[in-house]
C-alpha cells in the first residue's frame, strides 16, 4: 500500500479537470494538446490548454490520464498550477512543484509528477509549432533506457532539476532503469557527469572567491536581495564573464529568484540547466538553503 498524501488521495478521488477541451470557434482563443507516455509503460497522459491568444494566458486546462493514483493527483496539481499563467510561466513549473502541491509523493512514484511537466511543454511546444522531436533530437538526445524509450537529455535534466545522485532514484523519477536493469551503468556515468558539470562552475567560482561571505539569519527581504547579488557579483559572475558568458539578477520573489543567462551562457538548454543548477547551489549555500532559481529571458 502506498502512503499517499491527503491530498493526492482527495484529488485522485474528486479530481475536477478530467475530460476534453475542443475548439468551439470562441474567437481570440486556442486548444493546444500535448501527450505524453504510453499505455503499455503503464501511464500516459493528455493535457488540453484553453489558451488566449494575444495575452498567452492559460484560461482552462482538462486532463486525460491513464494510470495510477498519483498520476491522477499529479496530473490535477498541474492543471491547477498552471490555470491563469501565462505559457512562459506556466514552463517554469517545475515536477518538484507539482509533487509540492500535492504534499509530497512516494519516491518510487515521483515519475507521475515528471510526466505532468513533460504533457505541459508538449501542449505549449505543440500550440508555438516546435517539434518536439526536434527539441529532443540533438547531440544529448541519444536513447539510453530502450526499455522505456528514456534519452540521455531526459534523464539529465530530471538529475539536475531533482538533485538525484542514484540510478534509483533516476528510475523512481523516469523509469529509466526499471526494466531489464541493462542502462543502469550508463545511467551511472551520467549522474556521475551531471555532478561533475555542476561541481566544476560552483567549484570554480569558490576558488575565485575573495571575499568569506557570512550569511546572516534571518535575514530581511532587502538584506537577501543584497546578499543575493553580492554572492553574484563576486563569486559568480567573474567565472561566468570568463567563460563568455554573464548572469544578471532580474528578480526576488519570496524564495524564487528570477536571474537571466547572458552570452554563452544562454545558448543551450543544456548548458543554461547546468547553470540554473550551478547558481542555485551556490546561492544556497551562501543566502539560504530554500532557494530556487529560475533563469527568465530578458524583457525587452
Ligand atoms: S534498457 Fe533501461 S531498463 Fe532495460
Amino acid at each position: 500500500m502506498w502512503d499517499y498524501t491527503d491530498k493526492v488521495l482527495e484529488l485522485f478521488y474528486n479530481p475536477k479537470n478530467q475530460g476534453v477541451l475542443e475548439e468551439t470557434g470562441e474567437p481570440g482563443t486556442k486548444i493546444a494538446t500535448g501527450e505524453v507516455g504510453s499505455i503499455a509503460c503503464g501511464d500516459a497522459l493528455r493535457l488540453h490548454l484553453k489558451i488566449q491568444e494575444d495575452t498567452d494566458q492559460i484560461l482552462d486546462a482538462r486532463f486525460q490520464t491513464f494510470g495510477c493514483t498519483s498520476a491522477i493527483a499529479s496530473s490535477e496539481a498541474l492543471v491547477e498550477l498552471v490555470k491563469g499563467k501565462t505559457l512562459d510561466e506556466a514552463l517554469n513549473v517545475t515536477n518538484k512543484e507539482i509533487a509540492g502541491y500535492l504534499g509530497g509523493l512516494p519516491e518510487a512514484k515521483m515519475h507521475c509528477s515528471v510526466m505532468g511537466q513533460e504533457a505541459l511543454e508538449a501542449a505549449i511546444f505543440n500550440y508555438r509549432g516546435i517539434p518536439l522531436q526536434t527539441h529532443d533530437d540533438d547531440d544529448e538526445g541519444a536513447l539510453v533506457c530502450t526499455c522505456f524509450g528514456i534519452s540521455e537529455k531526459k534523464i539529465r535534466r530530471v538529475i539536475l532539476e531533482n538533485n538525484l545522485s542514484t540510478a534509483e532514484e533516476v528510475t523512481n523519477y523516469v523509469k529509466a532503469g526499471g526494466g531489464c536493469g541493462s542502462c543502469l551503468a550508463n545511467i551511472d556515468d551520467i549522474i556521475t557527469s551531471v555532478h561533475r558539470e555542476a561541481a566544476t562552475v560552483v567549484g570554480s567560482a569558490a576558488s575565485k572567491t575573495t571575499a568569506v561571505i557570512t550569511p546572516v539569519k534571518p535575514l530581511t527581504p532587502v538584506q537577501k536581495i543584497a546578499l543575493i547579488q553580492k554572492v553574484l557579483d563576486e563569486e559568480i559572475r567573474p567565472v561566468l564573464i570568463a567563460d563568455g558568458g554573464d548572469v544578471e539578477l532580474y528578480d526576488v520573489e519570496g524564495d524564487r529568484i528570477k536571474v537571466v543567462l547572458q552570452g554563452a551562457c544562454g545558448s543551450c538548454s543544456s548548458s543554461t540547466a547546468t547553470l540554473k543548477i550551478a547558481i542555485e547551489a551556490r546561492l544556497r549555500d551562501r543566502v539560504s538553503k530554500n532557494l530556487v532559481v529560475e533563469a527568465v529571458e530578458p524583457m525587452l
